[in-house]
């Protein structure tokens, strides 16, 4: 993915849109670009690097123009250069354009470009849409409107994108199918980002433009159209809840160490998620045949521990399916449902899936963090998570709070199934709610033996996590946290899996975590303490990661982290922070790149 932005406005915009970019650098951060307009000119300047490096090089804030708009780029076609680098512009320079997506039929276009003699000075998707709209002013005699329009109609595949003309000074054109854009209204200034972190710094009033709509923006106004019509759309204005003071580091040195001390704030907001929302993805669930959960990533492992909690505490199985998996795999129906779980609510594996139930008649739900995102707008049962921007691009408190509402969704379910009353419910309830205090608890008072166990551990390169049960999905998402942020090579699995196989890997260069299960939990708690034993009777290293007051496992492993003692029903949510901060701590020592890991986005939306 990507982050576009743009600015028109009575004066210079390019100091604005430079942060504006800057704001959006999780979304892609390989090379990025500006173009500004001016006195029938366009001046772009464009490199590989960070925001702030092609700056140096390029003095993108030395720009002048009263209208521009600038891209930072994740690679998917053409490598990372500076030539593939968006703004990109028609032969004539009439035109700059910056996408998001893939326009699928752009290797006939280019095709069809090169044999007319234009010469393409990148290997992106991208460009062809400059030159379709350089070939559409030319027949529509510079009528930028219709050459716009005209040339979106020619276009396969999704997009967001947005161009500045010679030929429409003072103006944006804008337009989107399947990636998210939105305008925000300023004073004396306008502004387009593909999400909110692009402008909330200059102002909270957006308009959430919806597939199949264009707009043309201006320092004075905005109108949106539909693209197949040319009608009028009326469009609601909405006030950004988000503000820029929770979008700031707020002096920690990284994002997703600032994220995972958000968890105690975050899971807060989400335990007040009304109840009667709660209920209507219960009753989604209560009165479907058969209810999937989907995510991918991150969210496809708290989706698995979804699975466990939903069985335990409601008695009801909803198989959890990687949406990028799901159309292969799902038999699903009009009976059925799906419930989706997203941080952006903008992944394309996770929307295809919701689509694909969809199409089959199925009922939809979803968890997201991101309000306005085309997850919300898709699906019949939307939960908006509240827990404010997530910047890294490890997802961290976005996680912990979906598995929160996964958890007090299981307890409405329970209720509507008849499996225990109200007052049962109550006590499920005022246990969950004490997670803000545990997860408090944890990060003042462990997370230093987890900066230890991390700098003692930094130089081993095969770490393997094990769980049962619930602490299995937990063990693959601690696994992958470890993955994407420090580059070792890590792997989850159930813990009864091991001596299927894996068990053979066990040596001095294989570390292996085990979650221990909460010492109630008696037969989860013996058959993970066998498997800690397997390993350590082959010589393996055990890191135990085990509960205060646990006395069983005393002695049993080669190290230990002990998390305070909580009720079973948290314990998962303590092993998931432990996770958390032991990838972090390790991806310090080791100098990452942490809140931009090579290689990842924010959220994908590719295929
Ligand atoms: C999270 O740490 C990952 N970078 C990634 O797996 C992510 O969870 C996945 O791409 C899904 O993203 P979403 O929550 O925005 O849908």
């Amino acid at each position: 993915m990507c982050g576009i932005a743009g600015m028109v406005a009575s004066s210079n915009v390019a100091q604005k849109l430079y942060r504006s970019i800057a704001a959006l650098e999780y979304r892609g951060y390989d090379s990025c670009g500006m173009a500004v307009q001016e006195n029938g000119h366009i001046d772009v300047r464009k490199n590989v690097g960070t925001v702030e490096k092609v700056n140096q090089g390029e003095r993108l804030t030395d720009m002048k123009g009263l209208a521009g708009i600038a891209h930072t780029r994740w690679a998917t076609h053409g490598g990372v250069t500076r030539e593939n680098a968006h703004p990109h512009m028609d032969s004539q320079g009439r035109v700059a354009v910056v996408h998001n997506g893939i326009i699928s039929n752009y290797h006939q276009l280019r095709e069809r470009f090169q044999n007319a003699g234009v010469v393409f000075l990148s290997e992106t998707d991208s460009e062809v849409i400059a030159h379709l709209l350089g070939e559409c002013l030319d027949k529509y005699e510079d009528d930028m409107e219709t050459a716009f329009v005209s040339a979106l109609r020619e276009l396969e595949g999704n997009f967001s994108l947005a161009v500045i003309s010679t030929k429409a000074s003072g103006q944006i054109y804008c337009a989107k199918r399947e990636s998210p854009l939105i305008i925000g209204l300023g004073d004396d200034a306008n502004y387009i980002g593909s999400d909110f972190n692009a402008f909330i710094e200059f102002t909270r009033q957006a308009i959430i433009m919806d597939d199949g709509e264009f707009a043309v923006v201006t320092h004075q106004g905005y109108v949106v159209k539909e693209l197949l019509s040319r009608n009028v759309v009326n469009k609601e204005v909405t006030e950004i809840e988000w503000d820029m003071e929770m979008s700031r580091r707020g002096g920690y040195p990284h994002y997703m160490l600032k994220e995972i001390y958000d968890q105690p704030a975050t899971t807060l907001s989400t335990l007040s998620i009304p109840r009667e929302k709660l209920a209507e993805l219960a009753r989604l669930i209560h009165e479907s045949r058969q209810c999937f959960l989907g995510g991918v990533g991150t969210t496809y492992y708290i989706a698995a521990m979804g699975q466990y909690l939903f069985s335990q505490i409601a008695g009801c199985y909803l198989p959890a399916i990687s949406t990028d998996e799901f159309p292969h795999l799902a038999q699903v129906g009009p009976e059925d449902a799906l419930i989706a779980i997203s941080q952006s609510g903008e992944t394309y594996d996770t929307l295809t899936a919701v689509r694909f139930a969809k199409e089959r008649g199925a009922r939809t739900g979803a968890i997201v963090n991101v309000m306005g995102s085309s997850l919300v707008r898709t699906v019949d049962v939307p939960i908006l998570q509240g827990s404010g921007p997530e910047i890294c691009v490890i997802s961290t408190k976005a996680a912990m709070s979906q598995a929160t509402i996964l958890l007090l969704t299981a307890v409405e379910l329970g209720v509507m199934r008849g499996r225990f009353g109200e007052e049962e419910a109550l006590g499920y309830r005022d246990e969950i709610g004490n997670l803000s205090d545990v997860l408090s608890e944890a990060l003042n008072e462990r997370a230093g033996f987890l900066h230890t166990a991390a700098s003692r551990h930094q130089k081993m390169k095969n770490w393997l996590y094990l769980g049962r049960g619930i602490y299995y999905p937990a063990a693959l998402e601690n696994a992958l946290k470890m993955k994407e942020v420090t580059y070792i090579h890590a792997e989850g699995m159930s813990a009864g899996f091991l001596k299927h196989g894996t068990i053979s890997l066990i040596d001095e260069n294989m570390y292996t975590i085990v979650l221990m299960p909460h010492p109630d939990e008696k037969e989860l708690h013996a058959l993970t303490r066998s498997s800690a034993e397997e390993v350590r009777a082959r010589g393996g290293f055990v890191l135990g990661f085990r509960f205060e007051g646990d006395e069983d496992v005393e002695g049993l492993f080669s190290e230990e982290i002990v998390l305070p003692r909580v009720s079973p029903l948290l314990a998962p949510f303590l092993h998931l922070l432990a996770g958390q901060l032991l990838a972090y701590f390790l991806a310090v020592q080791l100098k990452r790149d942490v809140d931009r890991p090579r290689s990842l986005a924010k959220s994908v939306t590719v295929a």
